[in-house]
């Protein structure tokens, strides 16, 4: 832990000051000033080209912003989650997603355990389930091939699958349909299968702690949906595998732990994509694509574990976002990737980053007094463009934007695909420098427009240029996150591992469900708002 609060850090006074300076600079003057910007504010690993150059800064803004980093402690406390040690205090937990993706050569032995040896382990099993399936060996009841996988699962057990499967559809088998089912609200489930045979349907019930009522109920419904078709309980077996940490609740369930796939408590749920939560991201790939997209992983692990502070994609983009949100006081980062089979990966970013992050206690449970996590939120390129850009260029509020852009597409037809990336190197480009009025009374613009066609300019982007997307860049690209977010989250002191914020309403919600389903009135004794909804939806409810 950092021996000084983050206010009183060297760094961050020096950044406040600094801070006073630089801010009302434009990136037009520091572009004009420096032209070399363009080329040295970059780093480059993993397959990701990151230009942080149009991002409000100066040399001197980064190398105290690196300093920053370095005062606070990422370092050791890289080092400490690489090594396994309990970092996630309020848990008292090893934050051990990097063992997830490690080769089968290394071995990190954590409490008397070789994690890794255990990791290879189920991803074999994990490996010989998925060829079964994908082969046609793995029957349902009734003796035919499956062809439908569906995941059930919430939060981390849902977005990392769904994202992944979006992103890397070009690479997945089309012999098969993958569907994703994590609403309680029941049109998921009904919309999820109904086109479907139940005959040649297996789902995959994906919870890490196999008590979440969303999954629970919908795991219910699908049991349901099985035994009614199929005419036996016996069914289940077949239609039925569970990704879970929890053997006995999987086992009450009724799914033959034979059928389950573990991971382990050092995964948290939003870190658990490259675990066996990826058992459909693996049918669906192919074990081979899987491992491709582990390695990716696995190579922005060693960037962040070996490269300098200032060289270091995570550490650049997770100190830039803590200068945007507690120096500049901004709420709010989009992520705009340029590349339709990412269009999940912004609703994954948002649980990563703001389960994450979104805490206002330190490690030692003293209240912060500076902002931690950000809003993210996002959609792709160029759809954002021709609906809440405008907000962006010209709106009073600023938002640091990520694009995220790719030289080649995967279904090049046409021009398109410059069409397409040309709005990435425009919108960083509009973005930054704007219009000014002069450039627009130029263009012969009458005066009363005039205003209104001025772009002010100076909002802050990183454009991340890759190749094209392979399931080894995508593994790359969900880490770059993860450990941004660690970065961040190391500076402001807090735990980005635990997500006790959550709790609250699922209680209230276990408190509420038989208020609701209780044939005679109720005794209510909430607040009265809730009591007067609680009111008006039973009579509602009731028709009368
Ligand atoms: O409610 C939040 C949460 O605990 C997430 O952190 C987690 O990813 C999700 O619920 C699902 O949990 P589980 O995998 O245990 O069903």
């Amino acid at each position: 832990m950092p021996p000084t609060a983050l206010r009183e850090r060297k760094a961050w006074q020096a950044l406040q000051r600094h801070y006073a300076e630089i801010s009302g600079r434009h990136l037009r003057d520091l572009f004009a000033e420096d032209p070399g910007r363009g080329e040295r504010l970059t780093a480059e690993a993993a397959g990701i080209y990151l230009d942080y150059s149009k991002n409000r800064v100066t040399d001197e803004t980064m190398r105290l912003l690196i300093e920053l980093a370095a005062e606070s402690g990422v370092p050791e406390r890289r080092d400490a989650m690489f090594r396994g040690e309990h970092i996630n205090v309020s848990e008292d937990r090893a934050v051990l997603h990097v063992a997830l993706r490690m080769p089968a050569t290394e071995s990190l032995i954590v409490d008397g355990q070789d994690v890794v040896k255990d990791v290879h382990e189920v991803l074999g099993r994990m490996r010989d389930f998925a060829t079964r399936v994908r082969s046609g060996e793995f029957k349902g009841y009734t003796g035919k091939p499956i062809k439908n996988v569906i995941n059930v699962g919430i939060g981390g057990s849902d977005l990392g699958p769904v994202m992944a499967y979006e992103a890397l559809k070009f690479y997945c088998t089309r012999e098969m349909t993958f569907r994703f089912v994590s609403n309680v609200d029941s049109t998921d489930f009904a919309e999820a299968v109904q086109d479907l045979s139940p005959e040649e349907t297996l789902f995959i019930i994906s919870s890490k702690t196999f008590g979440t009522l969303e999954t629970l109920a919908n795991a219910t419904t699908a049991r349901d949906w099985i035994v009614d078709a199929l005419g036996s309980r016996d069914a289940v077996a077949n239609h039925f595998v569970a990704v879970s940490t929890n053997a006995e609740r999987v086992a009450a369930f009724g799914i033959d732990t034979a059928n389950m796939f573990g991971f382990w408590d050092w995964v948290g749920g939003r870190y658990s994509m490259d675990s066996a939560i990826g058992l459909s991201t693996m049918i669906a790939l192919g074990p081979e694509g899987f491992g491709e997209m582990l390695a990716g992983f696995h190579d922005m692990d060693m960037h962040f574990r070996t490269a300098p502070l200032a060289a270091s994609l995570p550490v650049l983009m997770g100190v830039l976002a803590v200068w945007y949100r507690d120096f500049f006081g901004l709420q709010t980062v989009g992520v705009m990737p340029y590349d339709q089979y990412l269009k999940r990966f912004p609703a994954y970013l948002q649980q990563l980053t703001m389960e994450s992050n979104g805490k206002h206690v330190t490690l030692t449970g003293r209240r912060v007094d500076y902002d931690t996590g950000a809003v993210y939120w996002g959609e792709p390129g160029t759809n954002g463009q021709h609906s809440f850009y405008q907000l962006i260029h010209q709106g009073t509020t600023i938002i640091p934007v990520d694009l995220i852009g790719f030289a080649r597409g995967l279904n090049p037809i046409r021009d398109q695909h410059d069409l397409l990336s040309s709005n990435v190197f425009a919108q960083a480009a509009g973005l930054a420098f704007g219009k000014t009025e002069e450039e627009v009374r130029a263009e012969g613009t009458p005066d009363r427009v005039v205003p209104h066609r001025v772009m002010e300019g100076n909002r802050p982007t990183n454009t991340l240029l890759c190749d094209i997307l392979t399931p080894r860049l995508l593994g790359s690209l969900v880490a770059l996150y993860e450990h941004s977010v660690f970065v961040q989250g190391t500076i402001w002191e807090i735990d980005s591992f635990d997500q006790w914020g959550v709790e609250l309403g699922k209680v209230l919600a276990q408190q509420i469900i038989p208020e609701l389903e209780s044939p005679s009135e109720p005794a209510l004794s909430h607040d009265s708002s809730t009591n007067t909804l609680i009111r008006r939806y039973r009579t509602l409810k009731s028709g009368s």
